[in-house]
């Protein structure tokens, strides 16, 4: 099996066997974790990137079974942002050394193509050396072109899983793998710089969907990747699933980062939320990014995705020089810059 964790660093690929059994096992954690970091470093330095994380709405339309703000939770309190308050948190975290906003929210009606690309155009124009990203579910194609043409230039998509059967274990009838898959694709088409990923340990999911996640992904071939475990939200469907382990998280984070060298690959909150040093773990084990929450403290309790959701109590400055002690006990120091993918792979 050691030779398994060279071959990936050397190749970046192995066949579906080998992938299988690196997935299952955890022997060779440390092995793939050091292999993990000395790639990073290859490509990125030390640099973690910081990405100002702003939860600007939890309606949403969809229903799907793992997610705490699902359509059908009567009991989340639903909130949105007014425009002036999204603005008011990108003023708060240009001085905090944000270059990079990104948009979260539920598929909220609300926020049609007009509203989001006046916000989106609003920032740009006030922080034009700052990146948009757009986290907002599934659109049309048009819809994304005029996100793009308004100034969105990232946007983070995980396809969930790849597995069709699977797919349909976790959502409604009404979402398909299928869509999910072809928007990704139209993003790409227009020239988003796009992330996708998927959770780790949830309800169903086999090493066989884990495996075809990792082949959907160099199908795609995406700049970021994010993944994290699933974590168990007590008003949904998956109330009594167990939440995903850190421990298989951190694997992937490894197994990714030696088959994608440049993606940008961020140590999550719902990695920090299963363990209390699991994002630290995740930098060390080849992930790249952090997303500090930007959202204003009396809306921050009310986006909870899953139970026990951290940085909810904290003021963005708080959360930054949290992050940033955490990123400098890990080895690594937050790259105050836009933080684009390097393709080109050439060292800062
Ligand atoms: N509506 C957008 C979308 O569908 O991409 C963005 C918001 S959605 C809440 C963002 C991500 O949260 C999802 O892609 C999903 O992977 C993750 N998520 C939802 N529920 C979760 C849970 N219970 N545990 C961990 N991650 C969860
Ligand atoms: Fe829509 Fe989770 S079900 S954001």
């Amino acid at each position: 099996m050691a030779d398994t964790v060279k071959k990936l660093a050397l190749s970046r690929d192995l066949d579906d066997g080998e992938l299988s059994a690196l997935i299952a096992a955890d022997v060779h954690d440390e092995e793939l974790r050091v292999e993990a970091d000395k790639k990073r470093r290859e490509v990125y330095g030390d640099a973690v990137f910081i990405r100002g994380l702003i939860e600007f709405t939890n309606y949403c339309k969809n229903d799907c079974y793992y997610c705490g703000i699902r359509h059908g939770n009567k009991k989340a309190e639903r909130f949105r942002l007014s425009p002036d308050e999204i603005l008011a948190c990108c003023d708060e975290g240009y001085p905090l050394g944000f270059r990079t906003f990104v948009l979260q929210g539920g598929e909220d009606p609300f926020f049609d193509d007009n509203t989001l690309c006046t916000i989106v155009s609003a920032i740009r124009n006030r922080y034009p050396d700052c990146a948009v990203t757009l986290s907002v579910g599934e659109r049309s194609h048009g819809s994304y072109l005029e996100l793009f043409r308004a100034g969105a230039e990232r946007y983070l998509l995980r396809h969930e899983t790849a597995d069709p059967v699977h797919y349909g274990k976790l959502h409604p009838a009404v979402m398909s793998a299928e869509n999910r898959k072809k928007c990704l694709f139209d993003l790409k088409e227009i020239g988003y710089q796009v992330g996708s990923g998927f959770m780790v340990g949830t309800p169903y999911q086999t090493v066989g969907n884990i495996v075809s996640d990792l082949r959907f992904l160099q199908e795609l071939d995406p700049d970021m990747i994010g993944i994290g475990p699933f974590v168990t939200h007590s008003e949904t469907p998956f109330a009594g699933f167990e939440s995903g382990s850190a421990e298989l998280t951190l694997r992937l984070l490894s197994i990714l980062r030696l088959m994608f060298p440049h993606a940008l690959i961020p140590a999550t909150t719902s990695l920090g939320t299963v363990s209390p040093t699991g994002r630290e773990d995740g930098l060390r084990s080849g992930a790249n990014v952090v997303m500090p929450n930007l959202s204003p403290v009396r809306v921050r309790n009310k986006y909870l995705l899953y139970d026990g959701k951290i940085c909810t109590g904290e003021e963005s400055a708080q959360c930054v020089a949290c992050l940033d002690a955490r990123v400098r006990s890990a080895g690594y120091r937050i790259a105050v810059d836009r933080g684009d993918v390097r393709k080109d792979g050439a060292p800062k």
